[in-house]
């Protein structure tokens, strides 16, 4: 069964504790990135905490492998259950976050390679100097994640199937953008859609504007939730 993560990508605190105080945390994980970790910090990843959520935390990591390490252990330090870090950081980097989260042994934090963001189109891949298609990126990438024992990756639900077919099962996949039919795509090309998550298997869903900017988010997850339990 697909698991929900809830993307809080809210400028205003208050605004996100009026939908994270009215959402369970059995059901819920939280995906904190740039945006509340700049302006609110380790305060809130510790609130959070608190209300007993799952906190994924969306830095999308970059470095060279000596400040990837201590930044990787910084994150685990905050018992954080899942991080990113840019599979296109290369194969020393992805070892060195690898190695940073091997002394953590009670629930280390899964450890996600971010392959191709899902507001790429083949043509945005080809000026930064990359022919492959983004079917074809993904896969590659993910294949370097594999082989620097990632525990998954970050990719939009149409990768999803070729992912598990050739990583297995277990490889988890991450997919944000996700859009009912109607919905307005904002900068989003690569879109998750409700019969890739049942279709595909997809384990970890990311929403965001689809539920965060509607005019009652708390009534948007319910209905949303009765929509895939269906
Ligand atoms: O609002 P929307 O549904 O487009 O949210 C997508 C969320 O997933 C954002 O928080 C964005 O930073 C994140 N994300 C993404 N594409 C990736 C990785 C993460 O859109 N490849």
């Amino acid at each position: 069964m697909t698991k929900i993560i809830l993307a809080l990508d809210f400028s205003d605190k208050k605004t996100a504790m009026k939908l994270v105080d009215n959402i369970d945390p059995a059901i819920f994980s939280l995906k904190v990135g740039p945006v509340m970790f700049i302006r609110y910090g380790l305060k809130f990843i510790k609130e959070l905490h608190c209300l007993n959520f799952n906190v994924f935390l969306d830095l999308k990591l970059f470095d060279i492998p000596n400040t990837i390490f201590s930044a990787v252990q910084s994150v685990a330090d905050l018992g954080i259950w899942m991080l990113s870090v840019h599979i296109l950081g290369g194969s020393d980097m992805l070892k060195a976050a690898k190695s940073a989260i091997k002394s953590y042994k009670d629930n280390p934090p899964l450890l996600i390679g971010v392959t191709v963001l899902t507001s790429y189109s083949n043509n945005d891949l080809r000026s930064i100097g990359i022919s492959s298609s983004i079917a074809e990126q993904v896969y590659l990438l993910s294949n370097i994640g594999k082989l620097c024992f990632l525990d998954g990756v970050v990719c939009s639900g149409k990768e999803c199937r070729q992912i598990k077919n050739k990583f297995g099962e277990n490889f988890k996949v991450v997919s944000p953008g996700f859009r009912l039919h109607g919905d307005q795509l904002h900068d989003q090309l690569q879109i998750t859609t409700l019969e890739t998550i049942k279709e595909d298997k997809i384990d970890f869903l990311v929403l965001g504007r689809s539920i965060t900017l509607s005019k009652d988010p708390v009534t948007s997850l319910k209905n949303f939730i009765k929509i895939i339990s269906k």
